[in-house]
């Protein structure tokens, strides 16, 4: 079994309501999903695709390479069937090991006890093969092996990627309520900015719009800031397969001098976190950066983007206060932003009222696991004067 050369099913996975934005990636990179479903899509490919879908794709969580599928009722079948995969084909017995495992089926409620039952089936095996077992955790360092049980069918997968491609790898300071990159990602996909037009965004907070809006801007990939991906440590992986697709994301780089993008937040930390986010990611001389209220935020030209993500709040005191930042944003919109798109992203819809524009369009999102929209504003240069 080697699965970089062979060709399987790859389930690559995304948070809830990304996967449109998932899928138009996967097919912009040449691959046609066979299918789609609410939290992913499928591929046909082998590992090697595997790769290069790893560092490019920004909107994914993780790439699962499909082994095999079996009817299973319970626990004991799920160890019959692990235990029937020839896993030292993968595994090297001097490498860690790590499982993880999706149920939905009736008869479990505890993943953990799977978990289990799962990685005793594997190290059961490699003991009987190789006399030998390997040594395993929780850690994602190692090979990872993850189990979907739903009702009475399972499927083993080699989880190529590990940790989750959903974070972009830039971020070291985190900041206050920081959006995660692939949502961050999925909202700039899901307004068509062109990486062309001014991208204005206030009350940026650590940046991950404004630093995501730059990397796509100059086709920078994930792949650029990521050390480690579980493919590397499953048996038959050559290091060249990760080199050729780490200089093939490098050589796609398209920089450029412009300072279109420019990123506001009245927090001296926030500022602080922004910069030296962007400064990881390669991009600070694309970003224009200032301290200041959102409202003194420079909006260039007489058309672009300009994207607020505020606080959406949960006290009721914090709740009167927001509701005058969001008359606050509708103002800035009408005043400042005549020509642009606006899109606000918020958890609070009575609070987004009091922007008092009218929604073009109210793109479902989850923020976590807060209902939220990407509310679109068409703000035509002649808004400014039906407002006044
Ligand atoms: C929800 S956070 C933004 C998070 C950001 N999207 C990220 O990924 O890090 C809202 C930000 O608005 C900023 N903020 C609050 N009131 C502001 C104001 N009047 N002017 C400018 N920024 C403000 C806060 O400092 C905070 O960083």
């Amino acid at each position: 079994m080697d699965i970089f050369n062979q060709e399987s099913n790859l389930v690559i996975t995304c948070n809830k309501r990304l996967a449109p934005y998932l899928e138009a990636e996967v097919i912009k990179l040449g691959i046609t999903p066979s299918s789609v479903f609410q939290t992913g899509v499928v591929v046909k490919a082998n590992g090697l695709t595997s790769i290069a879908l790893n560092l490019k794709l920004r909107c994914a969580s993780q790439i699962l390479y499909s082994l095999a599928k079996a009817k299973v009722q319970n626990p004991q079948q799920l160890y019959d069937f692990v235990y029937s995969y020839p896993w030292e084909k993968l595994i090297d017995i001097d490498n860690y090991l790590s499982v993880t495992c999706n149920v939905n089926t009736p008869s479990i409620n505890n993943t953990m006890f799977l978990n289990v039952k799962v990685k005793d089936a594997i190290v059961d095996k490699l003991r009987k093969v190789m006399g030998r077992r390997p040594d395993s955790g929780p850690l994602l360092t190692g090979v990872v092996v993850h189990v979907y049980w739903k009702d009475d069918e399972a499927e083993l997968f080699i989880d190529t990627s590990g940790e989750t491609l959903a974070k972009h790898g830039y971020r070291k300071i985190p900041g206050k309520a920081p959006m995660l990159e692939a949502l961050a990602a999925a909202t700039i996909y899901a307004s068509a900015w062109d990486g062309e037009k001014p991208f204005v965004n206030p009350m940026c907070g650590s940046g991950t719009l404004a630093i995501e809006a730059a990397l796509m801007a100059t086709n920078r990939y994930p792949g650029l800031f990521r050390k480690h991906y579980a493919f590397s440590q499953v048996k038959g992986f050559d290091p060249a397969y990760y080199q050729q697709a780490l200089e093939e994301i490098k050589n796609l780089v398209i920089d450029r001098n412009k300072r279109s993008i420019i990123a506001t937040d009245i927090s001296k930390d926030a500022i602080h976190v922004v910069k030296s986010n962007a400064e990881v990611a390669g991009v600070s001389h694309l970003l224009h950066i200032e301290k200041c209220d959102f409202a003194d935020t420079p909006v260039p030209t007489d058309s672009g983007f300009v994207f607020i993500n505020p606080e959406y709040g949960e006290r009721l005191g914090e709740l009167k206060e927001l509701e005058e930042t969001y008359a606050r944003i509708g103002h800035f919109l009408k005043q400042k932003c005549a020509g642009y798109q606006a899109f606000i992203f918020t958890g609070n819809l009575e609070l987004a009222k009091k922007i008092g524009l009218k929604a073009s369009r109210r793109i479902e999102f989850f923020n976590a696991k807060i209902d939220c929209r990407l509310l679109t504003y068409e703000l035509y240069a002649g808004t400014k004067r039906k407002f006044e």
